[in-house]
């Protein structure tokens, strides 16, 4: 009796140790599918790009950031408790990315996104915290004081900002769409905030539209003397000669037969896009081919034209333009326009070439452009960087020339319309830009 008790004790002692220990383990992999998840989010939301510096420690901050009002300086988001956001709770994270509120109380400026994060689901946030509190280093790195004047650099007038401008709801799904509509819809409004950039904004600095009830929400904005193309399905400057695949393949690549990311897009490309799922890509790609385009007034459709290319292969340099064309860019990006493939770009029914504003295209013919890393392996060519070979007047020329060749249609570019972005502009650096989130 004694010696049967004993025995099943001990079975029973090993039987309780035994789901105990799964417990545990299960507990642990709980955790470590959450953080994993977070990771994601941080990826889709890409955090990293703003809150962390090339050859600096992940998210310890310090970027600047021009706002209307003078520059301000990205902070440490690493769970130092005193040089970071060690001290925050859930809710207090939660505060700061959805409702831009930090936690001793003070507005942050709208240069952090929380108009578009307040879309993010409460599960997605809870994810970010796991992440950034449990598998991001520490970094003890002091935060950098705005450089915004006084009284301009009050903060309260956030608040008010905030009532007028931001819709202070998470993403609702539309009932009439389908699941990868909605998720697609989710991505490029919260996480992605691909508005920020794409959404034209007021005199308020406020984008002008939040979501796809406004026909100004990702019809193209610029931002640091880029244009970020307008998104929706307009023929020419947006994305409707673009087929699902050929979006997916930019989100992915940055390279597709209309054109390669540069400026900006280069850092969603290298820190966010390329990692997201295939299925979260497609749905992005979805939702943006469900977008109308406005097609800009009185445009014609985009169709090819070989006249360009004719009088190029005749040695016909009448157009101003035409002789640097030839000498400087045609190497590369082929004298009928069309580029080589994947990695030349066509200047030819490009939709930056075909935009009313043409400051990122003199802004990539004066500084060249960022490198693409997909995959760990930077792209094998470059754009060159002119500024010290060509003057204003042989920019412009150059600009309005391939504005104008294979059949694009846009306005032409001056010559003081250059020396503005030359002066407010510098050589984009040629080291590769990837940046760390550990
Ligand atoms: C487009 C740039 C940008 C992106 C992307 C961005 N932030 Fe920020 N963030 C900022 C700026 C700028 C500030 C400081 C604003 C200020 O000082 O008013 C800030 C402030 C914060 C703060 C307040 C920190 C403090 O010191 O109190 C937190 C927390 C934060 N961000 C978290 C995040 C997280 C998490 C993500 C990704 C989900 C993210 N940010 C993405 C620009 C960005
Ligand atoms: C050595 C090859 C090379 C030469 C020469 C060159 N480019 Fe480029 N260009 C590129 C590459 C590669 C890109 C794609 C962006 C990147 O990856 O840098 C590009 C991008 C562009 C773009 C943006 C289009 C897009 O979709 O990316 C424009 C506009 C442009 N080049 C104009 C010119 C002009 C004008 C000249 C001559 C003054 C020129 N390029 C000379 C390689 C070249
Ligand atoms: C930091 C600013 C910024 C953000 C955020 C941003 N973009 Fe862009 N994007 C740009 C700029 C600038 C261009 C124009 C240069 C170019 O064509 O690559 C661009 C171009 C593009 C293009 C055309 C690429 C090509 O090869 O011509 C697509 C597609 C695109 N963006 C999609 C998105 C989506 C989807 C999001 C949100 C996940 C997003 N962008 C977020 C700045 C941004």
């Amino acid at each position: 009796m004694g010696r049967r008790f004993i025995r099943s004790f001990g079975a029973q002692a090993i039987i309780t140790a035994a789901s105990l220990l799964l417990a545990a383990g299960a507990a642990h992999a709980q955790d470590a599918a959450l953080i994993a998840k977070g990771e994601y989010v941080a990826r889709a939301a890409n955090c990293v790009a703003c809150h962390s510096v090339p050859d600096g420690k992940a998210f310890a901050g310090g970027l600047k950031m021009a706002t209307p009002l003078g520059n301000i300086y990205t902070t440490n988001i690493t769970p130092d408790p005193e040089a970071g956001i060690g001290g925050y709770t859930l809710e207090d994270f939660d505060a700061a990315v959805r409702l831009g509120v930090a936690k001793d109380g003070h507005r942050l400026y709208p240069a952090m996104p929380y108009p578009s994060y307040v879309k993010m689901s409460g599960e997605d946030i809870k994810a970010l915290y796991e992440y950034f509190m449990k598998a991001v280093p520490a970094a003890k790195q002091a935060n950098l004081a705005s450089e915004i004047p006084s009284p301009l650099n009050m903060r309260w007038p956030l608040a008010i900002w905030n009532v007028l401008f931001v819709d202070m709801d998470q993403y609702e799904p539309k009932p009439n769409q389908s699941a990868e509509w909605n998720r697609g819809a989710y991505l490029v409004q919260g996480p992605g905030h691909c508005g920020a950039c794409h959404t034209p904004r007021g005199i308020f600095w406020q984008e002008k539209a939040l979501d796809e009830g406004d026909s100004d929400y990702i019809s193209g904005a610029m931002l640091d003397h880029w244009l970020a193309v307008n998104l929706t399905q307009d023929g020419n400057s947006g994305l409707g000669r673009w087929s699902h695949g050929d979006i997916v393949r930019s989100l992915k690549t940055g390279q597709t037969p209309f054109g390669t990311a540069f400026g900006t897009m280069v850092d969603v490309v290298n820190n966010s896009t390329q990692f997201l799922s295939d299925a979260d890509v497609a749905a992005m790609a979805t939702y943006l081919k469900s977008l109308p385009g406005a097609m800009e007034k009185n445009a014609t459709p985009w169709a090819y034209s070989s006249a360009t290319t004719d009088l190029i292969r005749k040695h016909d340099f009448t157009a101003p333009g035409a002789k640097v064309f030839f000498q400087q860019c045609r190497a590369c990006h082929v004298d009928d326009g069309k580029g080589y493939g994947d990695y030349l770009p066509p200047l030819a029914g490009n939709p930056a070439a075909l935009a009313q504003d043409a400051s990122s295209l003199i802004n990539i013919v004066l500084n060249g452009s960022l490198r693409l890393v997909v995959g760990g392996t930077p792209d094998g060519y470059r754009m060159p960087a002119f500024r010290s070979l060509l003057n204003d007047q042989q920019v412009a020329e150059v600009v309005t020339f391939i504005r104008n060749g294979w059949g694009n249609k846009a306005p032409a570019v001056t010559p003081a319309q250059v020396a503005e972005i030359r002066d407010a502009t510098d050589f984009a650096t040629d080291k590769v830009v990837v940046l760390k989130m550990k």
